[in-house]
């Protein structure tokens, strides 16, 4: 059937502009609330600033949380606090973006790769076991698309073991595990606000955590490590120290106004994305070699991505179908190639491809389809007719 016929092989695109598998849902709330910070005081960090991170310590129950300028920033920051350093190893996933083990990266700690649990794709806490060393301090899962990582597990490894455990939440916000927010597991968790995730900032992060201690720690490497009312503030009202090497990791109080009313609608996006989600898994449950994403345990997750497996029964391999979406105008994206395929981590710490066969096998297959709250019934129909032609055309 010529109208059927993938545009990769010579039929027309099943839509004309282009989806991307993300995409930020900004209304006129939003718009607003930010016009008003603006003409505020402070368009840098200043009192929306602190009503954001009081709203998100409130919704993810800790008692503590320091907005920064990324998801990045917020990693280092978080493993400086915890005292990562040169010689330390701390664990985490190969199945990320190259922020993650950053956080071990930047305080000059090594990161020491673990591979993965094949159905939930994230940590491993077997494999954990198997890398850890006298030299282990830390460790950083992430919660791949969403997923919550085996939390009773790690933490049961941490507490063997005396480690450190920041969450890299940044897929996470809105998730939440036996009934308690993700991000409130200890020691401390980040979060993510880039356009694609589950709520924006333009650019932005948040450490959380209830140890006050590690809090104003963030806080201050936040902010130039500056001490602004040292005990001599009584006497010489201008004066500040400079004892350590902080960061301008600020973000302005027009961001935080744009969080604030993004906030708001957490529980709409978390509708939208599980509705979208309902239909891509009704679509594609039955279609021979397509794994649609695991059913989560004690948990209700608000997923981030959507990302399928494509395996040789689909009828091609995984590049292929990239490559098949793509002239369908259909962005498809894979999360993540993985990190010791990167010659960063190659050159400075010797890993080479072929240590973590899980994550390559699942490497090897995934690929994450659109999915985001302002996509309509025409997108989500979109996707769905572009993967079953693709399908069809390998099938007959
Ligand atoms: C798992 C993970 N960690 C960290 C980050 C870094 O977040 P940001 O882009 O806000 O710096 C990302 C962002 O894409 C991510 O996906």
């Amino acid at each position: 059937m010529k109208g059927d016929t993938p545009a990769r092989y010579g039929g027309e695109p099943v839509r004309s502009e282009t989806i991307g598998y993300g995409r930020q849902s900004i209304t006129d709330h939003e718009k607003a609330a930010v016009i008003s910070a603006l003409e505020g005081d402070y368009i840098t960090r200043g009192p929306t600033v602190t009503e954001f991170e009081d709203k998100v310590a409130k919704r993810i129950g800790v008692d503590h949380a320091i907005a920064t300028t990324s998801g990045t920033s917020a990693l280092h920051l978080a493993g400086q606090a915890a005292g990562f350093s040169p010689g330390e190893e701390i664990l985490t996933t190969p199945l990320t973006f190259v922020s993650t083990a950053l956080t071990a990266v930047y305080t000059g700690a090594t990161p020491v790769f673990a591979d993965i649990d094949p159905h939930s794709r994230t940590l491993d806490p077997e494999a954990v076991r198997r890398q850890l060393t006298a030299s282990s301090a830390g460790l950083v899962p992430m919660h791949y698309a969403g997923h919550p990582a085996d939390i009773e597990g790690l933490l049961s490894l941490a507490d063997e073991h005396d480690l450190t455990v920041i969450w890299d939440a940044c897929h996470a916000f809105g998730g939440s595990w036996r009934d308690e927010p993700l991000g409130a597991q200890r020691d401390a968790a980040v979060f993510s606000f880039h356009p694609v995730k589950n709520i924006t900032t333009g650019e932005g992060g948040m450490v959380v955590t209830n140890d006050g201690g590690f809090a104003s720690r963030v806080r201050r490497l936040r902010s130039f490590d500056i001490e602004y009312e040292p005990d001599r503030h009584v006497d010489k009202p201008w004066y500040q120290v400079a004892d350590g090497i902080g960061y301008n990791y600020n973000i302005t109080d027009f961001q935080a106004a744009l969080g604030l009313a993004q906030l708001e609608r957490l529980e709409e996006f978390k509708r939208q994305r599980d509705k979208i989600i309902d239909r891509y898994d009704e679509a594609f449950g039955e279609i021979d070699g397509l794994r649609t994403p695991p059913t989560p345990v004690d948990s209700e997750p608000m997923y981030h991505l959507y990302v399928l497996e494509v395996s040789d029964e689909f009828g091609c391999s995984r590049k292929e179908f990239v490559h098949a979406m793509h002239a369908e105008n259909i962005g498809v994206q894979v999360h993540y190639v993985p990190l010791h395929y990167h010659p960063l981590f190659q050159k400075k710490y010797d890993y080479s491809p072929g240590e973590f066969p899980v994550t390559e096998r699942v490497y090897r297959k995934i690929v994450s389809l659109p999915l985001f709250p302002g996509m309509d019934v025409d997108d989500v129909r979109d996707v769905v007719r572009a993967v079953k032609r693709v399908n069809r055309y390998f099938s007959d």
